[in-house]
C-alpha cells in the first residue's frame, strides 16, 4: 500500500514540531522532525570542535558518521544549537547527508501507514511528490512571543528581544541560503497559525478529510 506524506515547512518557531505531533497522533502517521537531525549534527560538531566554515573537515566527519540520533531532548533546542544548526545547514553536503538518513528512516518503517515530516525544505526538495503540503505562517513577533514563553517554562534564561533579533537572522539564513532554502514550496497549502491552535488545526484538517 502506498504510503501517506504530509510535510509541514515553515520558519523557525513556526509550530511545526507541535502541528506535526496533533497530525501524527490523530491521523496515525509517524512524525518525522528533521530539525532534530541537523540540531544533533550541530551538536556533534560542537562537541568535537569541528570547523564549520572548513568544508573538508566537515565531509570528513560526515563520513565517519554512519547514524544520528533522531530523539528529541532539551540540550539541543538550546539557542546555541538553533543558531549552529542554522549555520550547518547551508552546505549541500549535510543537506545531502540528512536527507539519505529522512529516506532510509521512510523507507525503513515500511509498516507505517505513513509519514507526517517537519522542516524547511520537505514539500520543496525532500519529499516534492507528497500528498499533502502545508506552509506554517506566523509573524516574528508572535514566534518570538511563544519561543520566549517556551523557554521560560524549560528554565532557560530568556531575553525577547535577543529571540526576535535570532529568529530574524535565522529567517535570514535560512531563506537567503544557496541550497535548498526556506520557500513555499509548490502546491502547498499555506496554514495560518497567528491565531490560536485549535483555529490551525481546523484549517489542517479539512485539507486531511479531502485526502
Ligand atoms: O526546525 P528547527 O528549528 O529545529 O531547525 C533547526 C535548523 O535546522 C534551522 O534553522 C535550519 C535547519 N533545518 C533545515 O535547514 N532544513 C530542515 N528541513 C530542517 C531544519
Amino acid at each position: 500500500m502506498k504510503k501517506l506524506i504530509v510535510t509541514i515547512d515553515g520558519p523557525a518557531a513556526s509550530g511545526k514540531e507541535k502541528i506535526a505531533k496533533y497530525i501524527s497522533k490523530k491521523w496515525k502517521l509517524n512524525h518525522l522532525d528533521s530539525g532534530i537531525l541537523y540540531r544533533r549534527l550541530a551538536l556533534i560538531f560542537l562537541i568535537e570542535k569541528i570547523d564549520i566554515k572548513n568544508i573538508n573537515k566537515i565531509e570528513n566527519k560526515l563520513k565517519e558518521i554512519d547514524q544520528i540520533s533522531f530523539r528529541n531532548s532539551n540540550h539541543i533546542r538550546t539557542q546555541a544549537i538553533s543558531k549552529l544548526a542554522s549555520k550547518i545547514a547551508i552546505h549541500n553536503c549535510v543537506r545531502r547527508f540528512i536527507n539519505k538518513l529522512q529516506y532510509n528512516f521512510v523507507n525503513k518503517n515500511k509498516k507505517m501507514r505513513g509519514f507526517v515530516i517537519d522542516g524547511r525544505d520537505i514539500g520543496s526538495v525532500v519529499f516534492k511528490k507528497a500528498d499533502l503540503k502545508l506552509y506554517i505562517d506566523v509573524n516574528p513577533e508572535i514566534r518570538a512571543k511563544r519561543r520566549y514563553k517556551q523557554l521560560i517554562d524549560s528554565g532557560e534564561k530568556s531575553i525577547y528581544r535577543k529571540i526576535l533579533k535570532d529568529i530574524k537572522l535565522r529567517d535570514k539564513q535560512d531563506k537567503l541560503r544557496k541550497h535548498s532554502p526556506l520557500v513555499i514550496p509548490k502546491g502547498s497549502h499555506i496554514i495560518n497559525n497567528n491565531g490560536s491552535f485549535k483555529d490551525t488545526i481546523n484549517q489542517i484538517n479539512i485539507l486531511l478529510d479531502k485526502i
